[in-house]
């Protein structure tokens, strides 16, 4: 296995030679992320010949209708733009098994077509198994995998990508751990993030590693607090099922804000080797303090949506979207502040706030910096001042910016902000892309860099568990508490002004 490859070194290696089969194929995970990304690779040529995907799913598809199915949905997806060369290249390698996940036969078939695919395309025997199923599924799938003897690696590697949420508290996942870990190592176990494959979140390490200028200040001594904002206009959509099982804090903090903070505030691994890296994710995400009880009422806030207009679009109350319960206490925002224990970021507090239904679609890392130490222009507009900030933008802008104070122009001693910033895409030229190309290529190549480890999943459930427990405990009484369109509640920012903050404004 290729696991000591530098995993975030830009490679123009081709994929190794394996059949992708995805559980839950027909699902819209397949459609939105996973076809377009592999159509994305296969245009890049880092898609293999010896290259195959089996979607299985319930009902009576077959390879055929499986085919035509993706051909329009991919139609659909790229605007009637998809090249009819890469599409035949693609297609003939799509293959289907019928089946229900509990099974034994469909597991049976599945390790007939495997055999058949890597006669016909040359797969080596290798095979990635993604679970693109309801959570509830996935240790049912890899016992099914497991009984049709397709999980051991005699004959190839094999490898299984397993899909968010993994568990819904500590205890859930640290049982979905010692269930998949039954039957595989560690070492097959792909727990995908797809924040994990998002650029700009990559870049997190290269600017803070690959530069010298920026580690010396980023800490305690310098750094007065981080804040970490991930905020969408759109509403639940149809996922009202899914929404109401999940609330905003499950859905979004222990996966991808975790991810990112662990980026943000990891010590600097001894090199990018997968276990180098997430040794030290784990760490810092092991750091941060879980709450007591009393943490809980006064560092959390949650929120739920009524009707507003939201990125123009005009939604109804949460409780009135399709599949949720009319007197619902799901979440769909939460602000909360964060210490991490350690060294470097004692007494640095991470503010960090998640929602649906906002003004805005951002995610963004912001670095406040403190004051300088002596204030030399007293008798300037100088404490009318910002501080210095850095700015990371995730998307949708997708760039750093770093914002100090300069000298206005004129007799007299004025102090302005000004701003020196970087835009990805005027520097770069970004190819288009889902999030999940990178993810796949790197499942395909056996570098674990990018997936999340079954530690790292069980320190973040550690963090969120007593706040989900405390949540219960006290049900929220004046749901909904922010208007689609608006910033979120209130007490949101009055958990930054109780210690002399407040919220960054995106694109401010
Ligand atoms: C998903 C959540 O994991 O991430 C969604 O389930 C959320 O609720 C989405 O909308 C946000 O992802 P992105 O890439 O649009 O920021």
């Amino acid at each position: 296995m290729a696991t000591s490859r530098a995993g975030l070194q830009k490679s123009t290696r081709m994929a190794d030679p394996c059949a992708l089969v995805i559980f839950g194929a027909k699902g819209d995970l397949t459609k939105r992320k996973l076809v377009p990304a592999l159509i994305n690779l296969a245009r890049q040529q880092l898609l293999p010949e010896g290259f195959a995907v089996i979607g299985f799913g319930r009902g009576d598809m077959t390879a055929e209708s499986f085919r035509k199915r993706l051909r329009d949905e991919m139609e659909e997806y790229t605007g009637g733009n998809l090249e009819a060369e890469l599409w035949q290249w693609m297609e003939k390698r799509i293959h289907w098994v019928s089946g229900s996940f509990d099974e034994k036969e469909a597991y049976t078939a599945l390790r007939t077509v495997l055999v058949h695919v890597d006669e016909k395309h040359g797969t080596g025997g290798n095979a990635i198994f993604y679970l693109a199923t309801a959570p509830s599924y996935f240790a049912p799938v890899v016992e099914g995998l497991h009984g049709a003897n397709l999980i051991a690696q005699d004959n190839g590697w094999r490898r299984v990508v397993v899909e968010k949420p993994f568990g819904r508290d500590l205890d859930s996942a640290r049982a979905l751990n010692e269930r998949l870990r039954c039957f595989l190592d560690e070492k097959q176990i792909y727990r995908i993030d797809h924040y994990l494959g998002k650029e700009t979140v990559q870049n997190i390490l290269v600017f803070r590693f690959a530069n010298g200028m920026f580690e010396p200040i980023w800490n305690r001594r310098y750094v007065d607090h981080v804040q970490i904002t991930v905020v969408e206009t759109l509403g639940v959509e149809k996922r009202g099922g899914y929404y109401e099982t999940s609330g905003a804090l499950r859905d979004m903090v222990p996966n991808h804000i975790f991810q990112l903070i662990s980026l943000v505030a990891m010590e600097p691994p001894i090199s990018f080797d997968a276990d180098a890296v997430r040794d030290e994710q784990s760490k810092v995400i092991r750091a941060i303090r879980p709450m007591s009880p009393t943490e809980v009422l006064s560092r959390t806030v949650r929120g739920q949506y009524g009707a507003g207009v939201a990125g123009g679009v005009t939604l109804p109350d949460y409780r009135a979207e399709e599949r949720v319960s009319s007197n619902s206490t799901t979440e769909t925002y939460v602000a909360m502040k964060l210490e991490i224990d350690n060294w470097r970021w004692k007494d640095v507090p991470f503010y960090l706030r998640v929602g649906k239904a906002l003004p805005k679609r951002r995610t963004e890392i912001v670095v406040k910096f403190r004051r300088p130490p002596l204030s030399l222009f007293r008798e300037t507009e100088v404490d009318t001042l910002n501080r210095n900030l850095l700015v990371l933008g995730i998307q949708p802008d997708e760039g750093i910016q770093l914002s100090f104070g300069a000298k206005v122009p004129g007799a007299t001693m004025r102090i302005g902000t000004v701003n020196m910033s970087f835009t990805y895409s005027e520097h770069f030229e970004v190819a288009p892309a889902t999030g999940y190309e990178r993810l796949l290529y790197e499942a395909m190549l056996g570098d674990q860099t990018l997936f999340q480890r079954a530690d790292m999943v069980e320190a973040g459930w550690r963090v969120v568990s007593p706040v989900l427990e405390q949540w219960q405990a006290e049900p929220p009484h004046s749901f909904p508490n922010y208007a689609a369109g608006s910033w979120g509640p209130k007490q949101a920012d009055e958990l930054l002004a109780q210690d002399g903050q407040y919220w960054h404004e995106p694109d401010k």
